[in-house]
């Protein structure tokens, strides 16, 4: 039951520097854990949860202003959309008709484009369950945004919980058959720092990842982690073999279990003993290790592997591939997506 200690505060984040206004909410829960999200960019700034020893430990990267947000090459904690990850060539055919989207990565669309979901104001709405505080943020995409067909109207929710989990809905719809691909890009640390996450834990159930070439770009094939840098079945610490890769970390895991009571992705930090246990519905998860992160660059004061993302998403250009899990959205069906983030302690 949500007691009298938990809260949600609204205060001013700032303007952007085309003169937008953003707002930033702070969400307590029952047990005293804080989400702070702010209505630039749908993005989580802050995540306090307790670690072994009951103190409350910020477990993301995030910044202070929009300015540094604006600044930042890393998407920090943003909802992403249209497409998370890549679209190979900045194109696609769908019903027979070609379309050339805004190029942001190379020859690809990464992440929705030149001004992806990332970096737009999203209206927001205080909402209150029996079991914990949440935020409701909906932005309207207009028809051919980025070059996407179809006006697209997406609903993100965020519950912190009191049981100390964070759990995101999303939610779109469409005028005109588009693919839709989004997610959340949380930058974790759990041990609360600066510092690399190369001593964190990680579990993942899956036996298959997406291959990429050395641009990034997936090759169409899944092969089986096993013997490899990417099986993670048993607990491994992120450095162990991180070195075996050209850049570190940046690939998709296809995941085992597309149910939402089975946990999919365990993260733990040996410092803190903070636990995240991540479940899903969606059969991917990227998991980014920070490999571009150069401080004074891209991403204020945070330096190479400071932060490790675990986007769920379909796989990256399943939009060209049609072996994948399909990523059309017609008009009259409902895009629905599921992650939770829950901590505890080991
Ligand atoms: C994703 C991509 C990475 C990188 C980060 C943000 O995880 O796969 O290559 O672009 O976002 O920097």
């Amino acid at each position: 039951m949500t007691n009298k200690s938990s809260a949600i505060e609204k205060t001013s984040f700032g303007t952007t520097s085309a003169g937008q206004e953003a707002d930033l909410y702070k969400l307590t829960n029952a047990s005293g854990a804080q989400a702070w999200i702010t209505t630039y960019g749908g993005t989580l700034t802050k995540l306090f949860v307790p670690d072994r020893n009951g103190k409350l430990t910020n477990v993301v990267l995030g910044f202070e202003s929009i300015r540094e947000y604006e600044e930042a090459l890393g998407y920090f904690g943003a909802t992403i959309g249209r497409y998370a990850n890549r679209i190979v060539n900045a194109q696609f055919t769908l019903d027979g008709t070609k379309y050339t989207l805004n190029k942001n990565n190379g020859e690809n669309t990464l992440h929705g484009g030149k001004v992806g979901f990332d970096k737009k104001i999203w209206s927001a709405e205080r909402k209150t369950t029996s079991d914990g505080v949440g935020l409701s943020l909906k932005y309207v995409s207009p028809d051919m945004e980025e070059g996407f067909p179809g006006e697209v109207t997406v609903d993100v929710e965020y519950m912190l919980r009191d049981d100390n989990s964070l759990a995101i809905n999303f939610r779109a719809t469409t005028s005109k058959a588009t693919p839709i691909n989004l997610t959340n890009h949380s930058y974790f640390n759990l041990n609360g720092k600066p510092s690399t996450i190369l001593d964190h834990e990680l579990w993942i159930d899956a036996d298959r990842f997406t291959e990429i070439n050395d641009t990034l770009q997936p090759t169409g094939e899944l092969p089986p982690v096993a013997g490899t840098a990417m099986d993670f079945n048993e607990k491994t610490t992120i450095g162990k073999r991180i070195k075996q890769l050209k850049l570190g970390y940046d690939h998709n895991w296809c995941l085992r279990d597309r149910s939402l009571s089975t946990p999919d992705v365990k993260l733990s930090s040996p410092e803190t003993g903070i636990e995240l246990t991540m479940y899903t519905d969606q059969p991917g998860v990227q998991v980014y290790s920070g490999n571009f992160m150069v401080p004074e660059e891209t991403c204020g004061a945070f330096k190479m592997n400071y932060g490790v993302t675990l986007e769920t998403q379909f796989f990256p250009d399943s939009v060209n591939q049609p072996q994948f899990p399909n990523t059309i959205l017609r008009p009259g069906e409902t895009y629905t997506h599921n992650v939770i983030y829950a901590f505890g302690t080991v």
